[in-house]
Parts: C-alpha cells; sequence; structure tokens
C-alpha cells in the first residue's frame, strides 16, 4: 500500500481499495457495453435512445474515474487494462448481435441493475470499515444509476 492521506488503518483502506477495484471492472466493462448498445441500436426508439445511451457512458466514465482515483487515494493501486477486466468483471459479455432497440434496453437494464449490487455491496464493505467518504461516493453512483435503471425499465412497461 501507498501513503494515504487518509486516516483509516492500513487494513481498512486495502480492504476498500480491493472493493473498488471490483467494482472499477465491472464499471469499464458495463461502459464499452453500452458503448455497443449506442452504435448497433436500430429500431423506432433510435432518436431518443442513441444520445440517452451516450448520456450513460460520459457519466460512468466519470464515475470509473472516480472510483479509480479513490482506490489509489486510498494507497491501492487501480486496475484497469481490457484483459484485466475481462478477467473480473461479473457482468455477462454483451450480445454484440443485438439490433432492436427494446432488446438493447431490456439487456442494459439487467446490466446496470447488476452493476449497482456491486456497488452496494462496495458501499457495504466500506461502510463496515467506517470510510463514509467512499460511502458517499458510492451514494452519489448509486442514486444515478438507479434512474437510469428506472427509464429503462419504464421504456419497456
Ligand atoms: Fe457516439
Amino acid at each position: 500500500m501507498y501513503t494515504s492521506p487518509s486516516r483509516l488503518p492500513e487494513e481498512a483502506r486495502s480492504a476498500v481499495a480491493q472493493a473498488l477495484n471490483a467494482r472499477l471492472a465491472d464499471g469499464l466493462d458495463l461502459h464499452g457495453q453500452i458503448k455497443v448498445a449506442h452504435w448497433n441500436i436500430k429500431g423506432p426508439q433510435f432518436p431518443g435512445l442513441h444520445p440517452l445511451f451516450e448520456t450513460f457512458a460520459v457519466s460512468l466514465a466519470g464515475h470509473n474515474d472516480a472510483i479509480a482515483e479513490r482506490a489509489v487515494t486510498l494507497g491501492g493501486r487501480a486496475y484497469g487494462t481490457a484483459r484485466h477486466v475481462a478477467s473480473r468483471s461479473r457482468l455477462p459479455e454483451y450480445p454484440q448481435e443485438t439490433t432492436r432497440d427494446i432488446e438493447h434496453v431490456r439487456l442494459l437494464a439487467e446490466r446496470i441493475e447488476l452493476y449497482l449490487e456491486g456497488v452496494r455491496d462496495a458501499r457495504a464493505a466500506a461502510e463496515k470499515h467506517g470510510d463514509i467518504d467512499t460511502v458517499d461516493l458510492l451514494t452519489g453512483i448509486v442514486t444515478e444509476f438507479e434512474k437510469h435503471a428506472w427509464f429503462l425499465r419504464a421504456s419497456l412497461e
């Protein structure tokens, strides 16, 4: 572990950095999958969904960066190569032959919900270790991506 401005003990910082890296792997994978949906979507809902997916991707890229930098701030490292992500992400592979708009909505809703499960787990780990600043960071992500999941689920109803 690197030295850190955090006042948390090294054991806590190490555990939280590990939880953050797991979320970084999922988040980088999800980002790529959202872009695949953004590029390949076809159908009557294209005009609304193509730009909507891009807003999800841009926002997630910012969160991935914040998660990575929080891990390093705590004295850890940030792991994010494509090969590392492919071996660690808990998301299933995206079916890249998909074109139909509503099918992309369903696939992304499922994946965002899986991503959220992981973020909530990481938040619980941070809470257990007394890292309320990481809890705060992750809560912002949960709030925003629950809203995105709601947009998608509402489109399916
Ligand atoms: Fe684009």
